[in-house]
């Protein structure tokens, strides 16, 4: 036990408890700490999660609603908790380190073969899991410019050099992607949707650009928000998986089956290149609880769907009432909505949290005027324009939009 940080200060030791009695060890000073780290650390930014509900209502003193993370505002999926709680006794023991079942019913539904797949601890550890594999100092990744910040993160952590490719019209470039490419380059990050965006690019784009990209570059398409796009010229990305290109398909529980606290993601790729993941893979990654849930909300269809039907309707209502209130917002295939202010997004972010509405400040991703918003329920989201306006001196006009407006949702 380590008795108070003023005694270890001073007299450069810890005390510990061992068997029978107390013990001093030599404390290493804090500053070998920097002498040790590798040179790229200092460069590194932390990713800024969204801010917890329980701390504003701690703050507040009352009530405050979450629209930051791009969370399901309907809760996980009811069959996922219920085999949850079914499988509570069996919590000592280790999870199948290869998720077998979860990647059967993953195979099934995807028409893939097993070893084609791969479970992450979300998606986050998949994209982390790359670099980790495949970068090192020296090496490249390129990222879009607005686009998720693990991204970036993940290839710093590995001491790669990164380079940033512009957005154009708010959408991934993907030709002038494919122009970055230079003899370093081994991992290409894209998000399709693209976060914090909602813009998307097409099919036909995305394999004419994979066309273009040398087979010596692992392009990681990040399809997050997958289940939520309504186009029809959205993805054939699984077609691409089986006909074994140099992709891997990234998919998520956290998003619409509601289950992003547990930490459940899986990646689709090449056997060869899944069996390169699973080399650096950490051995228990997907828990066993993260498994049976994510089986159970696979079979959940009816969540899906009310989550699916709730989100359009919502998209619909919002930007409607965006629209009428004069406020500027970019079309989003996805659950979320970068809404441009014109004012600075981290004052509009601390205004709304005195409204009790957690938001996202978007000056991290380039946008230093824009805040993200996740859809919520129809309630929440008329909270979050009512005090948008309020925020923005805005005269309130919410409920005046006839889409989703006279529809009620069950929560
Ligand atoms: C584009 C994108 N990819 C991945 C994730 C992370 O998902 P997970 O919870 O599966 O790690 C997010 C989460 O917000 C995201 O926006």
């Amino acid at each position: 036990m380590i008795h108070s940080r003023a005694t270890t200060d001073i007299i450069g030791h810890a005390l510990v408890k061992g068997d029978w009695d107390l013990k001093l060890v030599p404390l290493m000073p804090m500053v070998s700490i920097r002498e040790i780290l590798p040179p790229w650390s200092s460069r590194i930014v932390p990713y800024p999660p969204g801010k917890p509900v329980e701390e504003v209502e701690r703050e507040l003193g009352r009530p405050a609603i979450k629209l930051a993370s791009n969370e399901n505002p309907l809760g996980p999926s009811p069959k996922a908790q219920e085999a949850i709680r079914r499988v509570l006794d069996r919590l000592h023991l280790y999870p199948d380190g290869h998720g077998y079942y979860l990647r059967e019913r993953l195979a099934i539904l995807h028409n893939l073969e097993m070893n084609r797949i791969i479970l992450g601890a979300g998606s986050t550890d998949l994209i982390e899991l790359v670099a980790k594999t495949f970068l090192t100092a020296g090496d490249e990744a390129i990222v879009s410019e607005s686009s998720f910040h693990i991204y970036r993160l993940a290839a710093q952590e590995m001491g790669a050099g990164l380079v940033t490719v512009r957005m154009r019209n708010y959408t991934c470039d993907l030709a002038a992607i494919a122009r970055a490419v230079s003899q370093r380059t081994k991992v290409i990050y894209l998000g399709n949707p693209n976060n914090p965006t909602g813009t998307m690019f097409t099919a036909d784009d995305f394999e004419r650009f994979l066309d273009a990209i040398p087979s010596r570059v692992l392009v990681v398409l990040d399809e997050a928000y997958h289940e939520y796009v309504r186009r029809p010229d959205y993805s054939r990305s699984l077609d691409l998986v089986r006909a074994g290109r140099n992709v891997l398909v990234l998919r998520t529980f956290s998003k619409v089956y509601g289950l992003a606290g547990l930490r459940l993601g899986y990646g689709m790729g090449h056997p060869d290149l899944i069996e390169a993941l699973n080399r650096v893979r950490s051995p228990f990654n997907a828990s066993s609880v993260a498994q049976v849930a994510g089986r159970a909300a696979l079979d959940d269809s009816e969540h899906v769907e009310r989550s699916l039907a709730l989100n359009a309707r919502e998209m619909k209502f919002v930007t409607e009432e965006l629209t009428i209130a004069g406020i500027r917002y970019i079309p989003s295939v996805a659950n979320f909505l970068l809404i441009d202010t014109g004012r600075d997004c981290e004052e509009d972010f601390i205004r709304l949290l005195h409204e009790g509405v957690i938001v996202r400040p978007m000056k991290l991703y380039g946008f230093p005027t824009a805040i993200r918003v996740t859809l919520g329920t129809h309630a929440d989201n008329e909270v979050f324009l009512e005090a948008l306006q309020r925020v923005m001196n805005i005269p309130a006009a919410v409920g005046s939009a006839t889409g989703g407006a006279a529809e009620t949702v069950q929560t």
